[in-house]
């Protein structure tokens, strides 16, 4: 498995050339463009892993996955679905124009940035550091990694650049959708966003998806309709405008983030973390989608 992980990457590396890192938050552009690692994690507890599958980088909207969690978790599903919509919008992640235009009111799924941030209003606590430090403490259980943090220079960045965030959290604010404090939710969404761990972090997150919501101690941490929930939405709406031809070539239930990652579950076999900060023009990784897919062919892991 190792050896044909090592020869996915060197035959996939070659695609980053065609990709840009992000850099509309300063220091995200700091990543090595050529980078490209992944790291598997099977529910048997296997590990295997290739590249640069131990580089640093920011979860990113990959967060959204795990705030959707605590948010049912904190509300319930009914709640949480009466704000934000389950349909994949067609449009970029950072979209806003959806949000007056269309007939729905609310966001058309939690994936997008505007459903993300309306997600994390949701989450409950006394004040903004409290629900932050549940959403962070949750992220550990669920990764099985007690030393994830933020990084800080990169959260700076996020709430320094982030005015289209800012626009859409105070339009949500003004329709109703987030009835807390707005700046509190851009602060944990911004965190959240900037949670940073390795390809291996990911893949353990995929890990705990792929095995039904229970940890490796086979503690349930959530019932097995909210993970068919997440994997679902990571099916129609994880890669954003381009979920319907992720799910032609690569078929399995995928989250990507601006940092390069990519956290893709195969339920009740692995859970697979990616990482290639080379990202196509609708801000997936470009290497890592192509490493997927070819993944997914060699080991016949497409869902459908
Ligand atoms: O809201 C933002 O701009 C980011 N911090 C998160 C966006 C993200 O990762 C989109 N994914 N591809």
């Amino acid at each position: 498995m190792e050896e044909l992980l090592k020869e996915l990457v060197e035959n996939n590396r070659k695609y980053a050339a065609n990709g840009k890192v992000a850099n509309y938050i300063p220091e995200l552009d700091k990543a090595d463009k050529n980078a490209l690692g992944i790291f598997v994690t099977t529910l048997d507890g296997q590990e295997y892993c290739a590249g640069d599958y131990n580089t640093k980088f920011t979860i990113q909207s990959i967060s959204k996955i795990i705030s959707l969690m605590l948010a049912i978790l904190d509300n319930g599903e009914e709640y949480v679905f009466s704000k934000v919509g389950m349909e994949p919008s067609g449009d970029p992640f950072n979209s806003i124009r959806k949000l007056e235009t269309s007939s729905r009111k609310k966001p058309y799924n939690p994936m997008i940035n505007a459903g993300a941030i309306a997600v994390a209003s949701m989450i409950k606590g006394k004040n903004e550091r409290d629900r932050f430090s549940r959403l962070l403490d949750f992220t550990k259980m669920i990764t099985e990694d007690n030393n994830l943090d933020v990084n800080y220079k990169i959260y700076c960045g996020e709430a320094e650049t982030g005015f289209r965030n800012f626009s859409m959290a105070y339009f949500l604010k003004g329709e109703g959708i987030i009835e807390g404090n707005v700046e509190e939710a851009l602060s944990v969404y911004f965190k959240q966003c900037s949670i940073e761990g390795t390809a291996q972090t990911i893949s353990k997150l995929a890990k705990f998806l792929a095995n039904d919501g229970v940890l490796s101690n086979g503690e349930r941490i959530i019932t097995t309709r909210m993970a068919k929930i997440v994997k679902t939405l990571m099916v129609t709406c994880g890669m954003y405008d381009n979920s319907g031809e992720f799910a032609v070539k690569v078929g399995i239930p995928s989250k990507s983030g601006v940092g390069g990652g990519i956290c893709s579950v195969v339920p009740g076999k692995m859970g697979i973390g990616v990482y290639g900060p080379a990202l196509d023009i609708k801000g997936n990784s470009l290497a890592g989608g192509h490493l997927l897919a070819e993944l997914s062919e060699k080991l016949s892991l497409n869902i459908f």
